[in-house]
């Protein structure tokens, strides 16, 4: 029997592979085990469980882990055929099984002169044509050559998309803001709430405007209703079609629909259905963030990407940045029952990473049935949120310490500050690193009483700790740096899929709500009373939306 494209033959149902069961045996003799004995027995235990690749350090001492662990769970990773299904991304094997597809994304940051032969294609030819025509728009963007059609130069970019086509592109300018052009605005536009388009455009001059259309298929509903409000804004502002033409381009797979909007497909930037949207960040839909931080420093974020690349499909599991990670992610989620994971940027500009890894593993992972349509029988992707450190903090913080729920957290830390200030950048590590020292050891009742506690708050006073963290630290959030911090997540997300044995490029999840809100707005908009059969519930809803939509015109709202 040959099992599905790169994974080996015999690949058992997970909790039929023999460590999946000693995983199980073993829980329940670690189970009774404090990370404080764990570091007293072990003295190097700190430098021991720690690893290192592509300009990040990934401290992972501070989990609910052994050797035995480890070992065990490295072995998973082989029983569930990690190491084939590596090689087959990095081939361009179909393993994206349900939409038949390759997912190349590793494709997207190769070295010039690599080459990768899919389906009689080298693609990795295509990726470095389409990345020269980007940066050569860029360079005469940014210099001002390419003008607008009053002549003015550009001043603002408008990136329009949702999920992987905003996401990805909104996170990485945030981070890269202090390698951006100062002089040179940009505006991100997801949401379909009308508010978020006026907000974008409110103060921004339509001559001086560039907006980029990123969508996959085209045909997305709120990207495509973006789309349009903007080119009537433009057109508002410019006079006629012509002129609109020079301010707008597309990023998307799709030329037909692209030209059937009436973006002449010269200005648009293609991709490929190989890269999910998730994964595309990479890509063309890159070219916000290149537009803001220069095709050079591109370059540089690709080169991250792809030093995490290699490191994933080259180093052994044991020494395995992504490896690691996704396995500690499978291990609390699915053997220790941890329901969610939170991400901890100690970084400002990293503030849109949460949301961004929200998409990439809940979109990826969120699935209940493998990839051969059988109902898995163990909990798949566990609830990733977060907020940048220290303002996480003094929220939720309070939980993680001394709530019920186990939350493995990972902490984003650099070295040097984006902008020396004072003694912040001091402030904040040791914050970090004060807060898995916390998590992990705690304050044990007899300390909290020596200290003069009074009886009835020692309860209160006392912290379990056995929490566990993974710090991920980096010299400084350079280009490279972030492209390497996100391959490592989506290398992790990767893993856990495989040993989750679902597919982790597709998303049907989020069909049935599109579906059913293209039947809902006729409802919503019909001029005589909809003859409605939804369930009562949705039916009520409808209507008294229907009843406020007319107060609201009535009122001339
Ligand atoms: O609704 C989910 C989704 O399909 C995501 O996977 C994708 O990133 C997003 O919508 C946007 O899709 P597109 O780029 O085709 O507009």
């Amino acid at each position: 029997m040959s099992g599905p494209a790169g994974t080996a033959p015999s690949i058992l149902p997970l909790r039929e592979r023999p460590a999946w069961r000693a995983l199980e045996r073993h829980r329940r003799e670690l189970a009774a085990v404090h990370l404080r004995e764990l570091f007293a027995a072990d003295p190097q235990r700190g430098e021991r469980l720690a690893a290192e690749a592509a300009g990040l350090y990934l401290d992972y001492s501070k989990n609910l882990v052994t050797d035995e662990t480890l070992a065990l769970l490295q072995q998973l990773a082989r029983e569930s055929g990690l190491a084939e299904r590596i090689e087959a991304m990095f081939r361009g094997e179909r393993i994206n099984e349900t939409e038949d597809r390759p997912a190349l994304h590793v494709a997207l940051r190769m070295p010039r002169g690599r080459s990768l032969v899919v389906d009689g294609v080298d693609v990795v030819a295509e990726v470095h044509a389409v990345l020269d025509r980007m940066a050569d728009f860029a360079e005469r963007v940014r210099s001002g050559e390419w003008r607008g059609h009053t002549g003015s130069p550009i001043r603002a970019v408008v990136n329009i998309g949702i999920g992987g086509s905003d996401l990805g592109p909104a996170m990485a300018y945030e981070a890269l803001r202090r390698y951006a052009r100062p002089d040179l605005v940009f505006r991100f536009v997801s949401n379909v709430d009308p508010t978020d388009v006026v907000e974008a455009t409110r103060d921004l001059d339509p001559a001086q405007t560039l907006v980029i259309v990123c969508s996959k298929t085209f045909t997305t509903l709120e990207t495509m209703a973006n789309a349009r409000a903007v080119r009537a804004w433009l057109l508002a502002g410019l006079g006629d079609e012509a002129a609109v033409a020079r301010h707008v381009v597309a990023v998307s797979t799709n030329e037909r629909e692209v030209a059937r909007f009436g973006i002449d497909p010269s200005r648009m930037f293609p991709f490929w259905d190989w890269v999910g949207g998730r994964y595309s960040l990479s890509s063309a839909i890159g070219l916000s963030t290149m537009l803001a931080v220069g095709p050079e420093r591109f370059a540089e974020l690709l080169a991250g990407f792809n030093a995490m690349d290699e490191h994933f499909r080259e180093a052994p599991f044991e020494r395995n940045l992504p490896v690691l990670s996704g396995l500690l992610a499978v291990w609390y989620g699915s053997l220790l029952g941890a329901q969610t994971h939170a991400v901890v940027p100690y970084s400002r500009a990293l503030a849109r990473l949460p949301a961004y890894l929200q998409q990439l593993a809940m979109e990826s992972n969120g699935k209940r049935v493998t990839s051969d349509g059988r109902p898995v029988d163990y909990d798949t992707a566990a609830v990733v949120w977060g907020e940048p450190g220290t303002n996480a903090q003094h929220s939720f913080f309070q939980l993680l310490h001394q709530g019920t729920r186990l939350v493995p957290v990972d902490l984003i830390v650099f070295v040097q500050a984006l902008d020396p200030v004072g003694e912040h950048q001091d402030l904040l590590v040791a914050s970090a690193i004060a807060q898995a020292e916390a998590l992990a050891f705690g304050r044990r009742e007899e300390e909290v009483r020596a200290a003069g506690c009074p009886e009835r708050l020692v309860p209160h006073r006392t912290f379990p700790g056995n929490r566990p963290t993974t710090v991920v630290l980096g010299e400084r959030l350079t280009p490279e740096a972030l492209g390497a911090l996100v391959a490592l997540y989506e290398h992790s997300v990767f893993t856990q899929g495989t040993i989750w044995g679902i597919d982790p490029f597709d998303q049907w999840g989020v069909e049935l709500g599109k579906e059913l809100a293209q039947r809902i707005v006729p409802e919503l908009r019909s001029e005589t009373e909809p003859d409605l059969s939804h369930d009562s519930s949705t039916s009520t809803l409808i209507r008294r939306y229907r009843a406020g939509r007319r107060r609201g015109a009535a009122d001339g709202a």
